[in-house]
């Protein structure tokens, strides 16, 4: 009884939170309440009853089409090794063909880990790097990491907050869990009172640009990037308000 009156109470929060972002849906079930009134006009328990099979019913059709692939949550320095090799993957199936062969193969897990390690053992402030994990049946299966803004020329056009990196595995693209990290980095970045952001990405890297300029990224700046004997193009994207974008990403979770 109990349970059920849990599970109850938690679908009334889902449907109330779903009401309040979706104007058609409020707009239907004022629609529908209108006419349970009528129809139960001297039967209160009727009228809840029917009110309540409807949130079951949209419930259930919720549950099967917008169950999160992934879990988000910030990592430790625990999850060093586990990041790395996801990290190494990522990379090496994002960038074969952009970036040098030789390059490639010469990445090593252990030589991340612990770049990662120091990363995420500095102090916490306002200031340092914060990892977020997406992870699927407790696999790592995306990252997304922010902090402060390193470059000094994106500094001076006011993005004092960075999107450091953001990685899915190519298995898990395009389920949402990109949306996600970003929503969550946008947060964190605007709790530690950071007010822009930007990033760093490969000219030749057209999915993830394509991603950043679907969530409103701009473009604000060019370099050169020499690795080894190539010689690359970074394009910086920016929020410069990301209270407002926030306001509008539609994955927060
Ligand atoms: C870029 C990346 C992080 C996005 O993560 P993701 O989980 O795939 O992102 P989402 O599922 O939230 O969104 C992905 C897609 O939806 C697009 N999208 C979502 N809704 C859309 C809409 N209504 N209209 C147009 N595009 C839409 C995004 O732009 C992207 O497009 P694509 O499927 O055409 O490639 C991921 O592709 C990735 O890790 N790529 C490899 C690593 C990489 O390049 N990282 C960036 C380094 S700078």
């Amino acid at each position: 009884m109990l349970i059920d009156g849990a599970d109850e109470l938690r679908r009334h929060l889902a449907f109330r939170d779903a009401l309040r972002a979706d104007d058609g849906l409020r707009d239907m079930y004022a629609t529908l309440k209108r006419g349970l009134a009528e129809a139960h006009r001297h039967d209160r328990s009727g009228y809840t009853e029917a009110k309540s099979a409807f949130i079951a019913t949209f419930s259930a059709g919720q549950q099967m089409t917008d169950r999160p692939v992934a879990q988000i949550r910030v990592a430790t320095p625990d999850d060093a090794p586990a990041l790395a090799r996801m990290h190494v993957a990522s990379w090496r199936e994002t960038y074969a063909g952009i970036l040098p062969d030789k390059m490639l193969s010469a990445l090593s897990v252990e030589g991340r880990a612990a770049a990662w390690v120091k990363i995420m053992q500095e102090p916490a402030n306002e200031r340092s790097t914060v990892v977020y994990l997406a992870e699927h049946d407790g696999t790592i299966v995306g990252f997304g990491s922010c902090g402060a803004q390193r470059t000094d020329n994106l500094q001076i056009k006011g993005y004092d907050g960075e999107f450091s990196g953001i990685y899915v595995l190519r298995a898990f693209q395009g389920q949402g869990i990109g949306a996600r990290l970003l929503g969550k980095m946008s947060l964190d970045l605007l709790a530690r009172s950071f007010s822009a952001a930007a990033l760093w990405v490969l000219r030749e890297n057209p999915r993830a640009r394509r991603f950043y300029e679907y969530h409103g990224g701009q473009l604000v700046s060019e370099r050169e990037d020499i690795r080894g004997d190539a010689t690359l193009i970074e394009l910086a994207y920016g929020w410069p308000d990301l209270k407002s974008w926030v306001k509008k990403c539609p994955a927060k979770r």
